[in-house]
């Protein structure tokens, strides 16, 4: 299958006209590709580039409880985060979407970098049980609202569609 090197992007475009045109080509981008790992690593590629987000990744469920860093863009990040700990913790024992306007008042924040203010974790529920995260993380306060989460949680079916069928 032969993938475009480059996205389209609007520029200028409303975080909103940005994700409904990322989304099809997210969609096209891990058609037909088994791999979760390469599907998990472009898409993080493709969000970290079309919003310069601080931080855009996944961890994965890798044993229960425990989530372990997957594909991502950005700075160095913590491996390792149990269930009970973190923003991505809580997405994941919680299995919904979890928005933190302001990281410092979020008890048991990991602060894998002191430029992140605000953070969104999506889960990926599989089975009942959540099987990945999608962490974003940004260096302004109160950046992701309704829009972020709505969009994301359409990028998360995706990678559900694609990867989880059985
Ligand atoms: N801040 C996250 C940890 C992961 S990093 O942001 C990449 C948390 O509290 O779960």
């Amino acid at each position: 299958m032969a993938v475009s090197e480059t996205l389209d992007v609007p520029q200028g475009g409303s975080r909103d006209e940005i994700y409904r045109a990322l989304l099809p080509q997210i969609e096209s981008v891990i058609a037909g590709i088994d791999d979760l790992i390469a599907n998990l690593a472009n898409i993080a590629a493709i969000l970290k580039s079309a919003f310069d987000f601080h931080w855009v990744g996944f961890y994965r469920t890798t044993s229960p409880g425990m989530l372990t860093l997957g594909p991502f863009q950005g700075p160095l990040a913590c491996v390792t985060i149990p269930f009970d700990k973190g923003v991505c913790g809580a997405a994941a024992s919680g299995r919904e979407t979890v928005v933190v306007g302001d990281v410092d008042a979020f008890p048991g924040h990991i602060a894998c970098s002191s430029l992140s203010k605000s953070e969104i974790v999506v889960p990926l529920v599989h089975r009942g049980t959540t099987a990945l995260v999608l962490d974003i993380d940004s260096d302004k306060t109160d950046d992701f609202g309704d829009v972020d989460r709505v969009w994301l949680e359409r990028v998360v079916a995706l990678i559900k569609a694609q990867n989880f069928r059985s």
